[in-house]
């Protein structure tokens, strides 16, 4: 298998964590025959100060002219102050609009080796496995109108929320279908009490649901799913919502299952698959090796399975993950009060590559008898 994939590191611990899933995808290239071949490109608040746009055409056309998407992290409080289409994360925005990549699958597993590290009692989070499904390019981050005016003195600023039909369905079936190979559960969260868009979006979801008898549908408010999240995350499977939505119950879906930084996302729907973890540029720790590289790792795992079609290759590096857990290495966001081995951030992702040498071994050794 080859496959052609642009790196793009962002900023804060974008490229540290990246780094540690590039160094991973090299190991899973070598160990099974595959080749990969790496361009990197600039996006966020490195491609502004380099080029003054978030995305530099020169990034977007990489892209678009490869398989697949490795992405970092965007965002820096230097450019805080300025409007939000010139800030970093714009860039990420328009490249996922560009991508036409309109389903982001985010799923959140909470290990058991590190249940310890939820902030929610062990018993509550462990064995929580939930796929969120985020609808990516409608919803209040790309309606018009949008923007600040002033009327007689006084600022008044304005986001649209939109969705159509066609929208919806979409990113509907995306999460269908996961659920049909998962425990065919489908949680549809809206504000069904209080929004237009939320009452089309729960209609349509109920008429995409009539082509999946076997699946089970329930529709929650999105403040009611926010609640059961904490109180019972066991209960959920599949959770599929729209763009803010989702944007706000994964991160908190994050947390749960002990830490943000532990998370994987992949967008779909597009020619061009964009894989990233699904924390932030973390400011605070930038440079320290203390980063976590296991969503980027994720990440990657994602990029193999959905673009690669190489579901062994992403499973091994996902029961790698397993493995250096399970061996007690921690970075500081997932420490155990309970000991554990302090690893850093290029620690973890060597570990990670030794634990799929050691599958690969065993593999080998398996098929050898
Ligand atoms: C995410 C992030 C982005 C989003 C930001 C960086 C624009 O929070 O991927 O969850 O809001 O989608
Ligand atoms: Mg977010």
């Amino acid at each position: 298998m080859q496959l052609k994939i642009t790196v793009l590191e962002g900023d804060g611990i974008g490229p540290e964590v990246t780094c540690e899933a590039v160094r991973t995808l090299h190991a899973v290239a070598a160990l099974n025959g595959h080749k990969f071949d790496f361009a990197t490109g600039k996006i966020g608040g490195e491609a502004i100060r380099q080029t003054g746009s978030p995305l530099p055409t020169a990034t977007l056309d990489m892209c678009m002219a490869s398989d697949a998407v490795l992405l970092g992290a965007v965002g820096s409080p230097e450019f805080d102050a300025l409007p939000a289409t010139h800030r970093p994360e714009a860039g990420l925005l328009l490249l996922r609009r560009a991508m036409g990549n309109y389903a982001n699958l985010r799923p959140a597993i909470a290990y058991e080796e590190i249940a310890s590290a939820s902030p929610l009692r062990p018993e509550i989070a462990a064995g929580a496995d939930i796929l969120i499904v985020r609808e990516l390019l409608g919803g209040l981050y790309f309606g018009e109108p949008r923007g600040i005016s002033y009327d007689n003195g006084n600022s008044v600023a304005t986001n649209t929320m939109t969705y159509s039909a066609h929208e919806i369905q979409r990113v509907a079936r995306v999460a269908f279908d996961a659920a049909m190979r998962r425990k065919k559960k489908v949680a549809s969260v809206d504000k069904a009490n209080v929004l237009e868009t939320s009452q089309l979006w729960r209609r349509i979801v109920s008429e995409v649901a009539r082509d999946y008898p076997d699946v089970m549908l329930e529709h929650l408010y999105v403040d009611a799913c926010a609640m059961h999240l904490i109180k019972n995350p066991k209960r959920f499977d599949v959770i599929l919502t729209e763009n803010l939505f989702g944007d706000i119950l994964s991160d908190e879906a994050a947390v749960i299952t002990g830490s943000l930084g532990m998370l994987g996302s992949a967008s779909i729907g597009g020619e061009v698959g964009l894989y990233e973890p699904v924390h932030g540029s973390a400011p605070d720790i930038v440079g320290q090796g203390v980063a976590n590289p296991v969503g980027a790792i994720a990440s990657a795992a994602m990029l193999l399975r959905y673009t690669g079609k190489l579901e062994q290759e992403a499973k091994d590096i996902e029961e790698a993950i397993s493995l250096v857990l399970k061996a007690g290495y921690r970075t500081p966001d997932i420490k155990s009060p309970i000991g554990g081995v302090m690893a850093s951030t290029s620690e973890m992702g060597q570990l990670v590559i030794e634990a799929l040498a050691e599958i690969a071994d065993r593999r080998y050794a398996y098929h050898a008898v």
